[in-house]
């Protein structure tokens, strides 16, 4: 196959001179000079990845010219060309695979106007034929190299090189979902034109060093799904221009930030799954751009009214749950009225529901589950129609639905009809009834196959509501 594919394409590339040779007569223009070194150094380095088989100066000729390379770019720099761009993997159907015993080779860094390197889904095997990311020569691409990024790679495993500390025109180090293990090094303090750090989905462990000061051109901070640990370094407020903090997912303690107050272009911040402790900090409220906040399954603790929830006018997605938090849900959320989204499952929540939170124009989901909130659910037929299973309540044994109001297709998944003039009972029991009288109809209710317990409660169908409305009725 390969041998007919390097036939086609040599027939396909000689039908193409002898056209232009015919057309325009202007191949000695066209055809601009590529240094030697260079032209070898890059059959040499994209040899090394996509394996011996492949004969550069046999299928591409002319690889800044008439046979482009796909993922190769050149630009001209005194009259000659020289490679800018290196994309290795497989992008698109004609780009450059890799082999599975690939090596990356010294003649990579002889392409001295690299200004972008990649490799996506390159390195693929971390038992059979693991890769390490070369170390030692990155200093001859400092001048040139402004991105390199490592995409989808499990077979590349090592550490992160602290010679890519020398590379201080770097605007974009990416190296995510790959299968790099240690220490983030501390040299990348150095990379002062960081646009983008992105380290996410990587087995990096210990903390996150503190070198942050100065980095005030960085935009996206994406150390997310590794196994970082300590505290956040203080150094993260000086990321003045960031518009996404991403570190989610990792085994990160201590205190929230009082620095954050600096953050005042952040959109996304997403801490959520770490082990975070110390209540919600006050320099949350003064980060005005936000609008995604995750802090969820950390064990913050501390009141949820500690914020001036008001101040946060642009948050579309505010997802706390499961931190612990203590007190009633803040009237302040329903001024927030961009709010799409808004989880506190699994806190320790109280106090009653405002129906104020229905007066929020896009809210179109709302999770109360796992809490303690009491009273009656005051949600309007229309808001509740239009929240359907989105609105989670369920496990909060002290919180009830008015039987008349609400419509059968409509009662929250898992909570209980309010039983006026009769004591709220208990949460534990889902067949509870309103009066012993009753126990017969329920169990004709039960055996009409109508009924369908799901785990945290019951579903009402119709003829259920129709049952019960009576019932309700014969009460008062
Ligand atoms: C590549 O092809 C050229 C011309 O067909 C040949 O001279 C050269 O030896 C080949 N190189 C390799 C490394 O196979
Ligand atoms: C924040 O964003 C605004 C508007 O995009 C911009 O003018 C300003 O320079 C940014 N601030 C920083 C510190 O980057
Ligand atoms: C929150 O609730 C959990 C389980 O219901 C309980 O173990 C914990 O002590 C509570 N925490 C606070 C601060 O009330
Ligand atoms: C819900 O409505 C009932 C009856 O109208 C009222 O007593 C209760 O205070 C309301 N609850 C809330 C949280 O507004
Ligand atoms: C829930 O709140 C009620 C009253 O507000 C209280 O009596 C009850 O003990 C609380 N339950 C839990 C599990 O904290
Ligand atoms: C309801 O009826 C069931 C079965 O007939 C019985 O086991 C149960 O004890 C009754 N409950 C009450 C509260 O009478």
């Amino acid at each position: 196959m390969k041998s007919i594919k390097a036939v086609s394409h040599a027939i396909f590339f000689m039908f193409i001179l002898s056209l232009s040779a015919r057309c325009c007569g202007q191949e000695d223009l066209d055809i601009a000079p590529i240094e030697k070194a260079e032209q070898e150094a890059l059959y040499s380095t994209i040899q090394g990845f996509v394996g011996n088989s492949w004969n550069g100066s046999d299928l591409y000729p002319d690889p800044c010219g008439w046979t482009p390379i796909q993922g190769v770019s050149c630009d001209l720099f005194n009259g000659f060309w020289y490679v800018t761009v290196l994309n290795i993997g497989p992008v698109h159907d004609n780009s450059l695979s890799c082999a599975q015993d690939l090596e990356f080779r010294p003649q990579l860094f002889e392409l001295k106007h690299l200004k972008s390197l990649s490799f996506f889904n390159c390195f693929q095997s971390q038992n059979r034929f693991p890769a390490i990311i070369p170390s030692g020569n990155w200093e001859k691409l400092a001048s040139s190299l402004e991105s390199l990024e490592f995409r989808s790679n499990p077979g590349l495993i090592g550490n992160i090189p602290s010679d890519f500390g020398v590379l201080e025109n770097l605007q974009s180090l990416v190296l995510l979902e790959n299968g790099v293990t240690g220490e983030i090094p501390s040299s990348i303090g150095n990379l002062m034109k960081l646009k983008k750090l992105v380290l996410a989905g990587n087995y990096l462990n210990g903390r996150i060093p503190d070198v942050f000061d100065g980095m005030n051109e960085l935009l996206i901070f994406d150390l997310s799904s590794n196994s970082l640990s300590g505290s956040l370094p203080s150094t993260l407020g000086s990321l003045t221009s960031a518009l996404k903090l991403d570190v989610s997912h990792n085994h990160l303690e201590g205190n929230l930030l009082n620095e954050f107050a600096n953050l005042k272009n952040l959109t996304l911040m997403d801490l959520r799954n770490n082990k975070f402790s110390g209540g919600l900090t006050l320099s949350l409220q003064e980060m005005h751009s936000l609008e995604e906040l995750v802090v969820s399954n950390n064990p913050l603790g501390g009141d949820i009214r500690a914020l001036k929830w008001e101040n946060l006018k642009n948050l579309a997605i505010l997802e706390l749950s499961n931190m612990g938090l203590t007190g009633e849900i803040p009237e302040s959320v329903s001024e927030l009225k961009r709010l799409r989204f808004l989880g506190l499952s699994d806190n320790n929540l109280t106090g009653n529901l405002s129906p104020k939170l229905e007066t929020l124009p896009c809210l179109n989901a709302l999770y109360l589950s796992g809490n303690n909130i009491t009273g009656e659910i005051n949600f309007s037929k229309e808001f509740l129609e239009k929240m359907g299973r989105r609105f989670g309540a369920w496990n909060n044994p002290n919180l009830c639905y008015q039987v008349g109001v609400i419509s059968t297709n409509h009662v929250p998944y898992g909570v209980k009809p309010c039983q006026r003039g009769v004591n709220l009972l208990e949460s534990n029991s889902k067949t509870e009834l309103i009066n012993e009288d009753m126990n017969e109809t329920f169990h004709f209710i039960a055996s009409t196959g109508f009924s369908s317990c799901a785990t945290n409660g019951f579903w009402w169908t119709l003829m259920e509501e129709i049952l019960v409305m009576g019932l309700f009725l014969i009460l008062i």
